[in-house]
């Protein structure tokens, strides 16, 4: 690829974030182009690929990843499907933007770590979006700043209207709380040393047998405590909330009041229904800077060791969940690849 070629993507796997990462590339993007889309259902490949001159349909990663006009993958598969996608990019040695999770337990993404450490540099980023979100953006710089002094108490709040109907208990640690994981690692620049999960009695909205909501509490390596309220069933729409509560003062982000009319009485704004209309922004930068850093051969972002640590945690956290209590987290020194 020249310096100024658009870097040729494949994207693996076209559900919804798949589908909304094509649109992106193909419609937002600069300096990109979708020259291959991966699907086991061929038939939605086919669909997606018949939309964009000049991309291919694939039903095999591998076969994509081996095409000449492939420079780059971003990985959109299920969770499951991650390690053996990531593990084929290596092979190939192409840059990969991999969603979350990294793979769905801590075994299979320390096999990732090792595996990108055998290749001697970086070559993954990790789809923790919220990093590219306006709002966390200017609460991680203004903590960065030190002015409100050493940051004590994290509390975290994550709220959809409705889950999925293959939603799980557990699914609310790995996928959703995922998220928080992240940023509270981020955020304070702390490792998350142990996971407690508490469960309220399930709101009369919940599916039956998912334990919906939860509150979760998170210890780190720096002396805080962070909490994060799941709840997956609301009703209202999606919400994200964080509050980092420090020694000078705190700061709060994820309320929303973008616009707030004013009407028949009563004062309001609206709410967000889903991710992909809350964080649409925190995606598009995220895969833009993504783009950006692979073309000047760099690679920027949310590492597979961030990838690692969430899935530990959160491994943690389906373990307290299940079976009652505090549960440590235990890494792997980390490698100097991530320092
Ligand atoms: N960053 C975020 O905010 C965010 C939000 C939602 C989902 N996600 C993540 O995105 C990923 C996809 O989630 P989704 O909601 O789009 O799921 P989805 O079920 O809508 O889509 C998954 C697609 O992958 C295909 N697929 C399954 N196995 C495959 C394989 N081995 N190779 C290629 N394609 C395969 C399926 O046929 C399906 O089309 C997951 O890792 C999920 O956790 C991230």
């Amino acid at each position: 690829m020249t310096e100024r070629a658009a870097l040729g993507v494949a994207v693996i796997g076209t559900g919804k974030m798949g589908a909304d990462h094509v649109r992106r590339i193909h419609e937002v993007v600069s300096g990109a182009r979708v020259s291959a889309v991966v699907d086991v259902d061929a038939e939605r490949a086919k669909k997606i690929a018949a939309r964009i001159d000049g991309c291919t349909a694939y039903t095999d990663p591998a076969s994509a990843m081996a095409a000449a006009d492939v420079d780059a993958a971003l990985i959109a598969s299920p969770g499951p499907a991650h390690e053996a996608a990531l593990l084929q990019a290596f092979e190939h040695d192409l840059p990969v933007l991999c969603e979350k999770p990294l793979t769905p337990d801590a075994a299979s993404a320390l096999r990732v770590v090792e595996a990108e450490q055998r290749l001697g540099r970086r070559r993954a980023q990790v789809g923790f979006m919220r990093r590219w979100d306006s709002e966390y953006m200017k609460l991680k710089s203004l903590l960065e700043t030190g002015q409100l002094g050493r940051p004590l108490m994290l509390h975290n709040r994550h709220r959809n209207a409705a889950s999925p109907p293959f939603f799980t208990s557990s699914m609310l640690i790995s996928d959703s709380v995922a998220h928080e994981t992240d940023v509270t690692r981020w955020l304070l620049g702390h490792e998350i040393t142990a996971v407690t999960v508490l469960r309220p009695t399930p709101s009369a909205n919940a599916p039956d047998d998912l334990q919906d909501p939860q509150f979760v509490v998170f210890e780190t390596d720096g002396g805080a405590l962070a909490d994060v309220e799941i709840f997956v069933n609301c009703g209202f729409g999606y919400q994200v909330q964080a509050e980092a509560v420090c020694e000078r003062g705190t700061a709060r982000i994820g309320d929303g009041h973008a616009m707030v009319t004013n009407m028949a009485g009563r004062w309001g704004g609206t709410i967000a229904q889903d991710f992909v209309e809350r964080f649409a922004d925190a995606y598009d930068r995220e895969v833009q800077a993504w783009v950006d850093a692979t073309r000047r051969g760099e690679v920027t972002g949310p590492s597979v060791w961030d990838g690692y640590a969430a899935a530990a945690v959160c491994e943690a956290g389906v373990r307290s969940l299940t079976e009652g209590g505090r549960m440590t987290v235990e890494l792997v020194e980390r490698p100097a690849l991530y320092g």
